[in-house]
């Protein structure tokens, strides 16, 4: 568990990219854990068991043949080797993903699959819980933070650019309720680890909550 580098926080708050410029820079390996749960949701939906037990979805994780590859353009997902990487961004995929997160079964089936990440390389994982429950021993835990209209905000701007029509205010609410479903449940809660350092990204550029994970990284880790 040397060399492990924990980055929690809420949905867009800029977990990946931070994760994917730190993983890059480093030359360590990345983990998406959220991928990992709308993999399993992909599947779920595919196999029609949205309505199914806890076990059919326990039993169809483990069938399932998870690959990441980094690309050019950044990390692209496979399912059973077919590129899932722009399926799992749907929205039915996201809630179906935040269903099955809910669920402890499911979180300590996927547990093992996360660890196998930093089995041979060092890792830096991004997620919920990597620093409290899948990673505690993790000398490096950052959790990031920016209150829900700053992430709205960006979200907004991403989405227009990419031509879709969207609401500002609803985009808020969308955002608060999900931080208030995943900070209250009952597994795995979001929140920093009592070790974390906590860094607000509300005011800050990508490069500069960079430029302070890496002088964080060289002060941790030997
Ligand atoms: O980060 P994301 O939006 O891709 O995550 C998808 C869902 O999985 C979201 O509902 C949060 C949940 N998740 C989780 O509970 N624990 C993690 N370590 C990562 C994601």
């Amino acid at each position: 568990m040397r060399k492990v580098i924990t980055v929690d926080g809420p949905s867009g708050v800029g977990k990946g990219t931070l994760c994917q410029a730190l993983a890059r820079d480093l030359g360590w390996a990345y983990l998406d854990s959220g991928a990992l749960y709308r993999l399993l949701a992909l599947a779920v939906l595919r196999e029609d068991l949205r309505d199914g037990d806890t076990q059919a979805q326990t039993d169809l994780l483990a069938r399932l043949s998870i690959d990441f590859a980094t690309t050019d353009t950044g990390v692209a997902v496979l399912l059973n080797g077919e590129d899932v990487t722009s399926a799992l961004r749907n929205e039915d995929c996201a809630a179906m993903a935040s269903e099955l997160a809910a669920k402890p079964e499911i979180r300590a089936a996927l547990l093992d699959k996360q660890r196998d990440f930093a089995a041979d390389e060092p890792l830096v994982a991004d997620g919920r819980d990597m620093g409290t429950v899948v990673f505690p021993q993790a000398p490096l835990k950052i959790y990031l933070t920016a209150s829900a209209e700053v992430r709205a905000q960006r979200r907004y701007k991403q989405l227009k650019e990419k031509g879709d029509c969207v609401n500002l205010s609803r985009l808020t609410a969308e955002i608060a309720a999900r931080d208030a479903r995943d900070s209250n449940r009952a597994v795995a809660p979001l929140k920093p680890a009592s070790d974390a350092v906590v860094i607000d990204t509300g005011a800050l550029s990508i490069e500069s909550v960079l430029s302070k994970v890496k002088s964080l990284v060289s002060e941790f880790i030997r």
